[in-house]
């Protein structure tokens, strides 16, 4: 967006309710810049309120029911949500059936559900149904559980999806609080991103309050045979029974890291921070749905190893649902912060050292993203334009490593004193709004850098591709013994397995990524035979194993078995799309299609919509599922 029209609304805090309770009446003024991926007019009429009332149908694979909202209007004679796949039955306007339209249906956007109201309109109550094509949702049966005795059911509302579970002005920039009347079948629990039930109820009814305004992505829903295991008084893990003690050793430093995060940035102003993990394949390592991450359960690994995951995803309760990106544009503004709080809160809890060999693998990935970017240099910058884009597929890793670097390097620049004292006021002043890119560098101007007299390229950093020269340079002792033995493994043949046994997976991770290009089959098969790599039990060793077994031709052990299995348990992502874009790049495209028809049925719509663009796959019949 180049020059954002800033749109200047006027209300009464206490009227609309969309901001936190406010001790006193005052005068707030809400400006909406121009929103690319939602059809409201927040201008003319929003949404400040929802009221859920649905039922979670297994056999038919629908959630129906009404939703019933507050809604604040500029004397509009109508409002306007977003809708995506959804089937819209009737709408009321205060009690009154009133007049709706659903414009045409845009493959990204969906269709603005535009919807008659009068100037005086309070409530409108919308009876609806999902649809077989609803994107956020994925029915799992029970084989796809851990379980494997009950189904499953699990939302995905980040970036847009949220629209096509529940009809909803869909933009980060317009925050609402909720309730909700969840049922669902007596043998299963209902948990959302609001207060939630610690125990199943007798006739499978769940209430939930979300009483602090969220935007429309953050509104999250599982189904489950789960129960809860409480880690401290405000943490806690949901889980399936075969995975309840397991994610409860793993998790067992959460009230530390919610400490820690304090300690650094101010409260933690959610109350409780609770963790669900999903079945395999949740399309996310995690999602930060307030009061409650959902998690993959890739991410244990049975040593705590991979819990810099939850880090990432508590510090999303102050960079991301405290102070939001505006719009996806600016998609840096929740994941640039997050990555770098993230780190903070691993130095905090486990020391410099592992800190940094995490911020190496960062510095590493953005290497490979600037690589894999080459041709399109724009989507290297830190805000971006994605209209006309699925926010989904211009999302890159750039906002999380390069905003991270750029966040880094600033605190290097000013020292870190100055610059947490900074971030602590910014996520004060700017608690439960929106944030753009260019109210960030106004922001970091006025309080950080001329106050202190500092000169910093903040517009290279933001507006040009790649990373500009003065940037903070992360070294890890450890890694560079890393470096040091593969290097002797490569030109000596020498390996000692001795030399390896306190490495963490981080240090593995390092040690296969940089493989050279020119690392033969016989060399492959010497490190699984040392090694047993192929059989690891750590997902992110796995994935960079599996990686490079296709880079390498290394067909030992079985590993070709291990992938496919990999790829059809697992829906995650990152790693899917990792392994399938080593199987394209080595031109083992065949073998690539035939497992992929094989896990296509197991994986999410966000997973299958990557995968089915990356291998050009086109399915017989479209059922996303
Ligand atoms: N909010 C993101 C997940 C997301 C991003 C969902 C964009 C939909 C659109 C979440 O916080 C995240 O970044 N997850 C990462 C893990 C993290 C440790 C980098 C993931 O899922 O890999
Ligand atoms: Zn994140």
């Amino acid at each position: 967006m180049k020059t954002p029209k800033i749109l200047f609304y006027l209300i009464l805090c206490i009227m609309s309710g969309c901001a936190q309770p406010k001790e006193k009446e005052e005068v707030v003024v809400y400006s909406y810049v121009e929103e690319p991926h939602s059809y409201a007019r927040p201008n003319n009429a929003f949404i400040n309120h929802l009221n859920l009332d649905i039922s979670v149908d297994f056999d038919n694979e629908i959630i129906k029911g009404k939703a019933t909202y507050d809604i604040v209007t500029n004397n509009s004679t109508q409002i306007i949500l977003d809708s995506k796949h959804l089937d819209i039955e009737s709408v009321m306007a205060d009690g009154k059936e009133t007049e709706f339209s659903l414009g045409a249906n845009d493959k990204i956007l969906g269709q603005p559900l535009t919807i008659t109201i009068t100037k005086d309109t309070k409530k409108i109550e919308i009876t609806y149904k999902t649809t077989k094509d609803t994107e956020a949702l994925q029915w799992l049966k029970p084989e796809q559980t851990a379980d494997k005795t009950k189904p499953f059911l699990f939302t995905q509302g980040q970036a847009i999806l949220t629209r096509t579970w529940i009809p909803i002005q869909d933009s980060p920039q317009i925050r609402l609080t909720y309730e909700a009347n969840v049922q669902v079948p007596k043998d299963l629990m209902a948990v959302m991103s609001a207060e939630n039930p610690k125990e199943k109820t007798e006739n499978g009814l769940y209430h939930f309050r979300m009483k602090q305004a969220i935007p429309a992505y953050l509104i999250a829903l599982a189904v489950g045979d789960l129960s809860y295991k409480a880690i401290s008084e405000r943490t806690g893990v949901y889980a399936e029974k075969s995975m309840h003690n397991k994610a409860f050793d793993e998790f067992s430093d959460m009230e530390k890291m919610v400490s820690a995060a304090e300690s650094l940035y101010g409260d933690y102003v959610w109350e409780q921070f609770d963790v669900i993990v999903l079945p395999p394949s949740f399309p996310f390592g995690g999602m930060e749905n307030p009061r409650l991450t959902f998690a993959t359960p890739t991410v244990i690994a049975g040593d705590k190893s991979l819990t810099s995951l939850i880090a990432h995803e508590l510090a999303h309760s102050w960079s991301g649902n405290l102070v939001t990106n505006s719009t996806w544009n600016d998609f840096w503004i929740n994941e640039g912060f997050t990555v770098y709080f993230e780190m903070r809160i691993m130095e905090a809890l486990y020391g410099k050292e592992y800190a940094d060999m995490l911020a190496l693998i960062s510095r590493q990935d953005l290497d490979d993203e600037l690589t894999n970017l080459k041709d399109t240099p724009n989507a290297t910058k830190l805000k971006l334009n994605l209209k006309g884009k699925n926010p989904d597929d211009g999302m890159n890793s750039i906002a999380y490593d390069k905003g991270y670097l750029f966040l880094r390097t600033l605190e290097e620049t000013v020292g870190r004193d100055q610059f947490d004292a900074f971030l602590k006021q910014y996520f004060k002043e700017h608690a439960f709004s929106t944030m753009t890119t260019e109210k960030f560098v106004t922001y970091l101007n006025t309080n950080l850098l001329e106050k202190n007299k500092i000169s910093f390229n903040t517009d290279e950093w933001i507006n040009q591709p790649g990373i500009p020269q003065n940037q903070a340079v992360i070294t890890s002792e450890k890694f560079k013994n890393v470096d040091h033995i593969l290097q002797e493994f490569i030109v000596e043949s020498k390996f000692d397995k001795e030399v390896t046994k306190d490495w963490t997976p981080q240090e593995w991770v390092h040690f296969i990524r940089n493989f050279p290009a020119t690392m033969t089959v016989e060399q492959m098969k010497t490190l699984d035979d040392i090694l047993n790599l192929t059989n690891s039990s750590n997902s992110y060793i796995q994935m960079v194993w599996y990686e490079q077994a296709l880079n390498h031709d290394y067909h030992g052990k079985n590993v070709d078995a291990k992938i496919e299995e990999f790829l059809t348990s697992v829906g995650r992502r990152w790693y899917v799309e990792t392994i399938f874009k080593a199987f394209k790049r080595n031109n083992k495209m065949e073998d690539a299609l035939k497992i992929y028809e094989k896990s296509r049925p197991n994986y999410h719509s966000v997973t299958v919509k990557t995968i089915d663009d990356l291998l050009g796959f086109e399915p017989e019949e479209e059922v996303i599922k």
